[in-house]
């Protein structure tokens, strides 16, 4: 599996509305996420999923974004301050061995990770961190591109979650993706 990580300059592109053809943040999420929640998102990328999250939790929520490129996360600032909704994102610059979330332990009702468990060399140790972060019984939304992740190492992560305490609860479309809701035992 590549574990290269998305350049920054492809942020804007991944962040495109011509996205949304294939991929509707407001269709994928509405399921999971009231007002009011603590929602986790590593690797926003420049936000194409945050601002809806962000719209979403309300006034009263937050959307803690994680991110390895302070590149990217300066996208997000600048697309969240346009929307108005910086208020409830929080933005976070990861470590390349840790996404550093220990005060966040028990805290998040939700987690999103969206094309970018496939470039993180050692997968086991975010599913373990971001299971930590998650209250009992909230879930994390995985969604990996099929263009860069097979079905085989699909699964493969989805093992690694297993071990982390993470479980298959449904397998929802995602668009050109493999895609699978996990809930925290
Ligand atoms: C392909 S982009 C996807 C962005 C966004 N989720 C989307 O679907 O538009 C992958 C993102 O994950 C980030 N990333 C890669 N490794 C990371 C790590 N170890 N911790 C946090 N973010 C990471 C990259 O910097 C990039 O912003």
């Amino acid at each position: 599996m590549a574990h290269r990580v998305c350049p920054w300059w492809l942020g804007p592109l991944l962040a495109s509305p011509i996205r949304r053809l294939f991929q509707n943040p407001a269709k994928l999420l509405a399921p999971y996420i009231q007002e009011g929640m603590t929602v986790l998102e590593p690797g926003p990328g420049m936000g194409f999923f945050t601002l809806e999250m962000a719209r979403r939790v309300g006034a009263s929520g937050r959307v803690v974004a994680v991110d390895i490129q302070a590149k990217m996360l300066a996208g997000l600032k600048r697309r969240a301050a346009k929307a108005g909704l910086l208020d409830r994102v929080v933005l976070r610059l990861a470590q390349a061995d840790s996404m550093g979330l220990a005060d966040l332990a028990g805290q998040v009702d939700f987690a999103v990770a969206i094309a970018m468990v496939h470039e993180i060399p050692a997968p086991d140790r975010f599913f373990a961190e971001t299971a930590a972060t998650l209250k009992p019984g909230a879930r994390l939304l995985l969604v990996e591109p099929a263009g860069h992740v097979d079905a085989v190492q699909f699964q493969a992560e989805l093992d690694l979650a297993a071990q982390a305490g993470l479980s298959v609860t449904a397998r929802p479309a995602a668009g050109r993706s493999h895609a699978a809701l996990l809930q925290k035992g």
